[in-house]
C-alpha cells in the first residue's frame, strides 16, 4: 500500500489520530469567521434558493453523518429527511426539481447509494454528493460535489471520514439556510469560530488515555449500549456500529428517550451504558441514564468535566465544553478510541473485520 501505518500498529488508530489534520484540510479556505460566511467551491450564494426540501441518502457510517447533518439542518429551519440508501428504492418519498438529494458516501462507489441517486435523478431531483473521492462514480453522476478532503482511509471502519463528513454538512447547513431560509430563520450564534477551533479540540481528546482503561474494565460484559439525544443520537448509533464492527461484541445504539420503550428490558449489571451529553436536553439524557443505573447497569458518561452526569456515573469519558452542535463529534472520538482499544485487547483483526468490506459495490 502506498500509504503506510507509520508509528501506529493499525491504520484505524492512525486514522483516528489524523483527525486534527483531516479536519483542518476539510475546512481550509471554506469559512470566514469574521464575516460569518461559508465558501463551498462551486456553490455561490443563491445556488440553492429554488430548493424547498432536502433528502439525505447514505449507508453505514455515512448514514450516521447524514443523520447528524439532517438534524443540524432542521435546527437551521430547513426541511430535511434522511433515508438509508438501500431502503430508498422501495420507499422513496416524492421528489421534483425543487428537491435536493444529498448522497453522503466516503468512497463514492457504494452500490446502494448510487442506486438511490439514480432513482432521485430520474424523478427530477438535483443531486449533491458529499464524498472523499474525486472522480468517483458518485462525484461523476452528481450535479454538485462537495469534497470532504479527509485523505485516504484504509481501515474498513470509517473514522476520520465521519468527522469530516459531519463538519462539511454543518457548513453546508449554513450555506443552504442562507439561500433557502434567509438570515431571519437561522437564528442562534454562529458556530464558525468553534468549527475553526475544532482540530485543536480533537488534539486534546486524543491525548486522553481514559478510553483505553475503560475498554479493559468492561471487556467481560454481555452487551454494550450507547444512548444519546438530538445530535447525540447519531453519535450513539455510530459508537455502537464501530464497537460491533471491530470487537464482534453485541452493541446497540438508541435514542435515549427510547430506552424505556423496550431496550430497558435488556439492561442488567452486565450491560454498560455509554451516555452521550451534548449540552442539549442533557437533563433528559441523564434521567434516562439513571433508569439504566437503577437496574444495575454501569453508566459511563461522555461529557465535559463537572457535568452533573459525573455524579451518578461509574465512569467518565471527558470532552471539552463546546457548542452543542460540535460536542457529539468530540464524544465520537472518545468512542472510536474505546472501540479500538477493546478490539485490540480482544485480538481482533481491526483493520479488516471479518465479512466486511471498505466499499460495498453490490446491492
Ligand atoms: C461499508 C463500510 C462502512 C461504510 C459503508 C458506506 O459498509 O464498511 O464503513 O460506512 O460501506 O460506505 P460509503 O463509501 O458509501 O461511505
Amino acid at each position: 500500500e502506498a500509504v503506510g501505518k507509520g508509528e501506529y500498529p493499525h491504520f484505524m488508530l492512525k486514522e483516528i489520530h489524523e483527525q486534527p489534520t483531516s479536519l483542518a484540510q476539510a475546512i481550509e479556505g471554506r469559512l470566514d469567521v469574521e464575516r460569518d460566511e461559508v465558501y463551498l467551491g462551486s456553490f455561490p450564494p443563491g445556488r440553492f434558493e429554488d430548493i424547498d426540501r432536502i433528502q439525505f441518502v447514505a449507508c453505514g457510517t455515512s448514514y450516521h453523518a447524514a443523520l447528524y447533518g439532517s438534524i443540524a439542518m432542521n435546527r437551521s429551519g430547513l426541511q430535511t429527511s434522511v433515508h438509508l440508501a438501500n431502503e430508498y428504492s422501495v420507499c422513496a418519498p416524492p421528489v421534483d426539481e425543487r428537491t435536493l438529494v444529498i448522497a453522503v458516501t466516503q468512497s463514492g462507489e457504494t452500490a446502494d447509494t448510487l442506486g438511490a441517486m439514480r432513482r432521485a435523478a430520474a424523478g427530477g431531483a438535483r443531486i449533491l454528493t458529499v464524498t472523499n473521492v474525486i472522480g468517483s462514480t458518485a462525484a461523476r453522476n452528481a450535479d454538485d460535489v462537495l469534497l470532504i478532503r479527509a485523505g485516504p482511509e484504509i481501515g474498513v471502519a470509517a473514522t476520520k471520514t465521519f468527522s469530516a463528513q459531519a463538519v462539511m454538512l454543518l457548513l453546508l447547513a449554513q450555506r443552504l439556510a442562507d439561500d433557502i431560509v434567509g438570515e431571519a430563520a437561522v437564528g442562534g450564534d454562529s458556530m464558525l469560530a468553534d468549527i475553526r477551533a475544532l482540530p485543536e479540540r480533537f488534539e486534546g481528546v486524543l491525548e486522553d488515555g481514559t478510553a483505553k482503561t475503560l475498554a479493559e474494565s468492561y471487556l467481560e460484559s454481555q452487551s454494550f449500549f450507547f444512548i444519546g439525544r438530538g445530535l447525540g443520537y447519531p453519535v450513539a448509533l455510530e459508537g455502537a456500529l464501530k464497537f460491533k464492527e471491530i470487537t464482534y461484541e453485541h452493541a446497540e445504539g438508541f435514542a435515549s428517550g427510547e430506552l424505556k420503550h423496550g431496550p430497558l428490558a435488556l439492561v442488567t449489571p452486565d450491560t454498560p451504558v455509554f451516555a452521550i451529553f451534548t449540552g442539549q436536553e442533557d437533563e433528559k439524557v441523564l434521567a434516562n441514564a439513571e433508569e439504566a443505573h437503577t437496574r444495575g447497569a454501569p453508566v459511563i458518561a461522555v461529557c465535559h468535566e463537572g457535568h452533573p452526569a459525573t455524579d451518578i456515573a461509574d465512569g467518565h469519558l471527558e470532552i471539552p465544553d463546546v457548542d452543542s452542535s460540535l460536542a457529539g463529534l468530540l464524544a465520537n472520538v472518545q468512542l472510536q478510541l474505546l472501540s479500538y482499544h477493546a478490539a485490540d485487547r480482544l485480538g481482533r483483526p481491526i483493520d479488516k473485520p471479518r465479512n466486511l468490506a471498505k466499499s460495498v459495490t453490490v446491492e
